[in-house]
């Protein structure tokens, strides 16, 4: 039995507190819609700033639950006000700190917004949570972190320099956690995600991210644009692996495991060009009348780094991480989700 399933089994007949932030969000979507299967209780805390309420409407639904199944409750709150995070804090045993602006470009065009939200909030969430007594708090950290350093696949423990205001506030978050464990023994665990996609990743707006952006361009008849010659490449990474990351961090117990940080990926690499093919191939299987079509290369896009792959072996040493998902099983299922909700 893996480390996941033994904790699955765990949770499913132990209940724990749990406080989601930016719920409304992806990743916080998702992580509360496993923690509602797993029988848990969850509050999420969210204001809003690119997340929606269908979102939390349809973890909710997915999980089998209603809002007011008692076992999920809502504040609606800023991150940058203190007194909402510790609220939010109260009782809670595990946080999964997942608020934050996320994009190099938006942080590029609004530098001063992505530092309140990414480094004001998540010191308000940590401090709230060191003073809550809460036994672990997980964050969202992030694979900008590398920077400009060239070695692939990326260790945790080599960074270079940062390339993007957003890049800044991630990595100010693991000194952060680094300070609270050193200083006040606050025990973190910072999950560096690389590209994560999967179901409620949002399709629109500016920021948008790669693979939404690309499958609601195609379903709508809409110019693909690649930045560069397409062979950039990312390490995708399914939403599924990225939930179970957040669940091992939390019940990690090992001293050598806490108050690390840990990528969460695949240790794979596919280039632009060959994650629109596999889109394209995947879409056009299921979308009536969808004919095929050629994306259009344009400029790179200043601040993205050219090739991002992640060893995994920390994560599986310490944390017993064992991807259920590779890429092409993750856009099998992401594609059924999103050809359902935008075809
Ligand atoms: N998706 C990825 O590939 C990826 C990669 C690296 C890191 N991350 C990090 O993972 C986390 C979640 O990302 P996501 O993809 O789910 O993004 P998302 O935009 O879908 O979710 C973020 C959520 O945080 C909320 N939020 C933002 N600012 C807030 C504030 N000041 N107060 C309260 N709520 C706030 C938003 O409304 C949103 O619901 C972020 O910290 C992001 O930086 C994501």
């Amino acid at each position: 039995m893996s480390r996941y399933q033994e904790l699955q089994t765990h949770l499913a007949s132990n209940r724990y507190r749990w406080l989601v932030t930016g719920v409304a969000g992806f990743i916080g979507s998702n992580l509360l819609e496993t923690l509602l299967r797993l029988g848990q209780e969850v509050v999420g805390l969210d204001n809003f700033a690119t997340g929606h309420r269908h979102n939390i409407e349809q973890a909710l639904a997915d999980a089998g639950e209603t809002q007011d199944c008692g076992r999920f409750s809502f504040i609606e709150a800023d991150i940058c006000d203190l007194d909402s995070c510790r609220k939010a804090c109260e009782g809670v045993d595990f946080v999964l700190h997942q608020a934050a602006l996320g994009s190099v470009p938006r942080s590029l065009e609004d530098p001063i917004r992505t530092n309140s939200a990414n480094i004001d909030g998540f010191l308000n969430m940590l401090l709230a949570a060191r003073d809550a007594g809460c036994r672990r708090f997980v964050y969202a950290a992030s694979s900008s972190t590398y920077g400009d350093h060239p070695d692939l696949p990326k260790v945790e423990e080599k960074i270079g320099n940062p390339l993007s205001p957003y890049a800044v506030t991630k990595v100010v978050n693991e000194l952060y956690a680094q300070v609270f464990a050193r200083c006040y023994g606050f025990k973190t665990v910072g999950l560096r995600y690389f590209n994560i996609f999967g179901k409620r990743q949002d399709p629109n707006g500016a920021y948008a991210a790669v693979i939404p952006k690309w499958v609601a361009s195609l379903i709508n008849g809409e110019e693909v644009f690649i930045n560069g010659d397409g062979e950039t490449s990312r390490d995708f990474c399914y939403i599924d692996n990225t939930v179970q990351m957040n669940i091992l961090a939390a019940f990690a117990e090992d001293e050598a495991a806490v108050d690390q940080v840990y990528n969460v990926a695949l240790n794979d690499r596919t280039s632009l060009t060959r994650l629109f093919e596999m889109i394209q191939e995947r879409l056009l299987q299921r979308v009536d009348g969808l004919r095929p079509v050629k994306p259009t290369y344009r400029d790179f896009r200043p601040g993205d780094v050219r090739h991002s792959q992640a060893d995994i072996g920390k994560a599986r040493r310490l944390l017993g991480y064992a991807p259920s998902h590779r890429i092409d099983q993750g856009l099998d299922e992401a594609m059924e989700w999103y050809v359902a909700s935008l075809g």
